[in-house]
């Protein structure tokens, strides 16, 4: 099969029954995507494929010749970190980390959600016009566990990276 991962072309043999997530882990060795559960109920495989965020996990790699897939390695890398990286940082958004990267994959899909209007189940209107309150980010990250809880922290770094995001566009409008 031939998957595009992170803007790069890979050609590989496996199993049709391979999950996305373990060919991303055995055979392309892109570990930072982790394996919690692996039965889709702790987010710890978030991806992106086609922008939107998915559970590595639930599906199986043979279905995504010609999406593109974006995984953690493919957000930033050191040096030149992801806004949402480098806020997790800032906020100590993590403790033993093993979630951090389905936490930061998983947020920057969401607030991409937001940004197109589509509402939660704690948002105010079916209309749209959602922001990233802290009800409507601990809502939309309510697939990704943290077994170390450092939930307040996630939340902050989610919400200052909404904000700054906001801020740009307002000015870009002014402009
Ligand atoms: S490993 Fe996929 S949701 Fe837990
Ligand atoms: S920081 Fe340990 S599971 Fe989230």
């Amino acid at each position: 099969m031939r998957l595009t991962i992170n803007g790069r072309e890979h050609e590989l043999e496996a199993d049709v029954r391979t999950s996305l997530l373990d060919v991303l882990r055995e055979h392309l060795s892109l570990t930072g995507t982790k394996k919690g559960c692996d039965h889709g109920q702790c987010g710890a495989c978030t991806i992106l494929v086609n922008g939107r965020r998915i559970n590595s996990c639930l599906t199986l790699a043979v279905m995504h010749e010609g999406d593109e897939i974006t995984t953690i390695e493919g957000l930033g890398e050191p040096g030149r970190l992801h806004p949402m990286q480098e806020s997790f940082l800032h906020h100590d958004g993590f403790q033993c980390g093993y979630c951090t990267p389905g936490q930061i994959v998983s947020a920057v899909g969401m607030l991409d959600e937001i940004a197109k209007g589509w509402p939660s189940h704690v948002s105010a209107s079916l209309e749209g016009g959602a922001s990233a309150s802290a009800d409507e980010v601990s809502e939309r990250m309510s697939g990704n566990l943290c077994r170390c809880s450092a939930y307040p922290n996630i939340v902050d770094a989610i919400r200052e990276v909404a904000d700054a995001e906001e801020t740009r566009g307002t000015e870009r409008n002014a402009a």
